[in-house]
């Protein structure tokens, strides 16, 4: 068997490619295959970045929500962040107590609020209209966090950035910071937190320095505030993209303003955060097998057993997935497409680089850990794959590929 390393495709450094194929060979693709090492590698190389302060770790479970990777994460210690009252269901189900679960919902109906409040979970409200209900209905005797939306432009990023921003739905606008404290001061809410949330689209240190710069400043006139919540958004290195953002140069440009604020407000102040992607996305493969090739005119079609109802992120967001080709390291590198079987445009790479592939070869769709199969579908009523992972050496299937019966499952006939 050959061996290969994901070196340079991914930046943990690991050779995964025997545990790979005899998964594939046990489970069949398509197959979600994660590494539990790369998640716990992840989650230490967070509390070690930011050791310097009193930190909270909410994983952003809409990112990857199986039930062992949050029982995996509850047992190494980290919280939830959750958006939906299923979501906080789930949480409460894998054994996470209440107070380690923040609720951080965008744009939902108030009952949502009032059910998660009887859940006894930390909520975040994102919006005046539900802030004003919240302070009718409890004033002072349930305590809040604001998300605010800083409203930030980076410069260096042009365009995309722009219309990401003007697209925004989310957060309380700083223009709107005189009718946030008139509220606050007519129910005597008690804001526990402050949050604010850059996504990964505008995530580079320029934006978030900005970011926190402004929430920290804020802060001081908060007198009940007990954390600042920097959300998530958080990326890792890739191959060919510069600027991202490194968590240790974060935390170091975090700590003068953090330093100051503790200071003024005379309290160790918690530093929360949210990551999603950080802590899953390089441990996630998916693992596909190829069915047919065919050129059609100068392009080379690699034909594989999924698509986007799989792994809908290079589709939607054009995002770039390593790929290699695990049946044939060694084969002379050619440029090919590799695309999904469903009936439509369904593209995981555009003219990619591989070692030269055959029918049947296996490949290993890299960094799909987060935001691969929260997000897949039925699509062309095909079936959502099997998840497994390596844990001890060893691969446990994690959940189930579906069946016929899934499809059917509350259908009337
Ligand atoms: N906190 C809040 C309030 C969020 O809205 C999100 C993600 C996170 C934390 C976690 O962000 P992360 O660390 O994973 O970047 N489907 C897209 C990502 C959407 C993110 C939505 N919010 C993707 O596949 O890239």
């Amino acid at each position: 068997m050959n061996f290969i390393k994901l070196e340079n495709m991914n930046s943990i450094s690991k050779n995964l490619s025997g545990e790979m194929l005899s998964a594939i060979n046990q489970y069949k693709t398509p197959l979600y295959f994660y590494d539990t090492d790369t998640i716990r590698l992840q989650i230490k190389k967070f509390r070690e970045a930011f050791k310097t302060f009193p930190l909270l770790i909410h994983y952003a479970m809409k990112a990857n929500s199986n039930l062992q990777i949050l029982k995996l994460m509850l047992k190494e210690g980290v919280s939830l962040d959750t958006v939906s009252l299923p979501e906080i269901l789930t949480g409460l189900k894998v054994g996470f107590k209440s107070k380690q679960i923040v609720f951080t919902p965008n744009m939902v109906d108030f009952e949502e609020i009032t059910e998660a409040v009887r859940f006894g979970v930390f909520i975040n409200i994102e919006n005046l209209s539900n802030l004003e209900k919240f302070g009718k209905k409890y004033g002072k005797s349930v305590p809040c966090c604001i998300r605010l939306n800083p409203q930030i432009i980076s410069e260096m990023e042009g365009e995309k950035v722009r219309s990401w921003h003007e697209q925004s739905k989310f957060g309380i606008s700083l223009n709107n910071f005189d009718r946030l404290k008139s509220i606050i001061s007519k129910y005597s809410l008690r804001i526990e937190g402050l949050h604010i949330h850059s996504s990964h689209v505008i995530m580079n240190p320029e934006v978030f320095e900005k970011g926190v710069a402004t929430i920290f400043q804020l802060a001081a006139g908060f007198p009940h505030l007990n954390y600042i919540d920097l959300g998530g958004g958080l990326n890792f290195p890739k191959p060919g993209k510069e600027n991202i953002l490194d968590i240790g140069t974060l935390s170091k440009g975090i700590q003068p303003y953090y330093n100051d604020l503790c200071r003024k407000s005379g309290k160790a102040i918690e530093l929360w955060f949210e990551p999603g992607r950080f802590l899953v996305a390089e441990s996630g493969i998916l693992l596909v097998q190829v069915k047919v090739l065919k050129s059609n005119g100068e392009v080379n079609f690699v034909g594989v057993d999924s698509g986007f109802n799989h792994l809908i992120r290079p589709m939607l967001y054009q995002s770039y997935h390593p790929i290699i080709n695990l049946s044939n390291p060694g084969g002379s590198v050619k440029t090919y497409n590799i695309v999904g079987n469903l009936c439509e445009i369904d593209n995981f790479a555009v003219k990619r680089e591989l070692n030269e592939v055959r029918e049947g070869d296996f490949l290993a769709i890299l960094n799909a850990g987060a935001y691969g199969f929260s997000m897949s579908s039925r699509y062309n009523s095909r079936f959502r794959p099997a998840e497994v992972w390596l844990k001890d050496h060893r691969v446990e299937c994690i959940r189930k590929r579906e069946t016929l019966e899934d499809l059917f499952r509350n259908q009337v006939e």
